[in-house]
């Protein structure tokens, strides 16, 4: 049975046994359900937890909502959760602070929408803080895209994207101390795919890395809600399918071929390709690099585009230098590589209950 086989006969068990394999299209039918409520459009009236609630629609790594809020007085703070770490892949928690900065993005831009007005800092250690003050409520037409951005990861349509597009999507990402290269020329958007497949090959064949994506694979949809974490299957492309056929079958038709032939075909099909790099490789820098990125992902969001992210050529160090001289910034390490262009939504991922991820005041 090959792995294609596999997911053709996860779809099946779960279409035609649903009672003995514990799926079920009610079950498929309550994620949608549930997903939806995390994605409600934002209550203005709803406190600080509604604040909170749409910073932890933010992207991060593996989904792992590495995070931590907590609330003082008149000001909220996140700090990295590094007991959710991901060490394979992410060895110096680079994408922990990056995800900090996407969370503070959103973070800042519902507060304002609240009426809490108010600046985000990012101190030397990643730590951010958000101080606000009860003002006029100023809702920046991102704020209501937050809940439909996601990581899309199917093929895209191909098409280009326009000129003025890519100006909104340039300046939604100015941040200082922050640069970005939008690639758009079919020649070098094909020497990434080769560095992107390149670097999904090198972590394909490394057990431990294979292991801990595993680890955060939702199979089931009542175990992404369970959990309220991690890459729920139907997000990737693939079927629900019950968690134990899942965790059987993965292990045994894992195709690390498909996958690569899966990534040079995300990256053909896009109309441009982002690559962030910070000025100084630090959680600080990290953090800003979040910060434009999520503004960057909003603004694509907002103009129609999907996006979602490659980072392969990121999270292999051989890969990094290639990469930055790629962007035109040679001397600089690169932190993030996110492509672009126009598709369907597919099915959104979990996200963990607001008191989940609240520091005890
Ligand atoms: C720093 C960072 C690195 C990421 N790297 C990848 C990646 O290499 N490949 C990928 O498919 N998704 C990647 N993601 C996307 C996350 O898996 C995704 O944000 C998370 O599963 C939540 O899903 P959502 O973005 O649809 O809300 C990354 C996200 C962040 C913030």
């Amino acid at each position: 049975m090959t792995r294609r086989e596999f997911l053709r006969f996860g779809a099946l068990s779960a279409g035609i046994a649903p009672t003995i394999l514990g799926s079920s299209p009610a079950r498929a039918s309550s994620y949608d359900k549930y997903s939806a409520a995390l994605r409600r459009p934002l209550d203005p009236d709803g406190g600080i937890e509604e604040v909170i609630r749409f910073a932890t629609l933010a992207p991060n790594g593996h989904n792992t909502q590495s995070w931590q809020f907590s609330t003082a007085g008149d000001e909220i703070g996140i700090r990295p959760d590094l007991s959710r770490r991901t060490p394979v892949v992410d060895p110096d928690d680079h994408h922990i602070y990056v995800s900090l900065g996407c969370a503070a993005e959103n973070l800042a831009l519902a507060a304002s929408a609240t009426g809490r007005t108010g600046e985000v800092v990012v101190e030397d250690n990643g730590f951010v803080s958000y101080a606000w003050k009860q003002g006029r409520i100023v809702r920046s037409p991102l704020v209501d895209v937050i809940p439909s951005r996601q990581s899309t990861r199917s093929i895209f349509a191909g098409q280009p994207a326009s000129a003025s597009d890519l100006k909104q999507l340039e300046a939604a990402s100015a941040e200082h101390g922050v640069r970005v290269a939008i690639v758009t020329d079919s020649n070098e958007i094909s020497r990434l795919r080769d560095l992107v497949v390149a670097g999904n090959r090198r972590q394909l064949a490394d057990p431990a890395f294979v292991a801990e994506l595993k680890f955060w694979i939702r199979f089931s949809a009542s175990s992404a809600i369970e959990s309220g974490d991690g890459l729920y299957a139907p997000v990737t492309g693939n079927p629900s399918m019950p968690e134990f056929i899942g965790r059987i079958g993965f292990s045994l038709f894992f195709d690390a071929a498909a996958e690569d032939d899966k990534c040079a075909a995300q990256m053909s099909s896009s109309a441009g390709v982002a690559i962030f790099l910070g000025d100084h490789a630090s959680p600080k820098h990290w953090a800003k690099v979040g910060r434009a990125a999520e503004r960057f992902m909003l603004t694509a969001t907002k103009l129609g585009l999907a996006t979602s992210f490659l980072n392969q050529p990121v999270e292999v160090p051989e890969l990094r230098s290639e990469l930055a001289a790629l962007a035109g910034e040679p001397d600089l390490r690169p932190d993030l590589l996110i492509r672009f262009g126009r598709a369907a939504p597919m099915p959104y991922s979990p996200r963990r209950p607001v008191g989940s991820v609240m520091l005890p005041a």
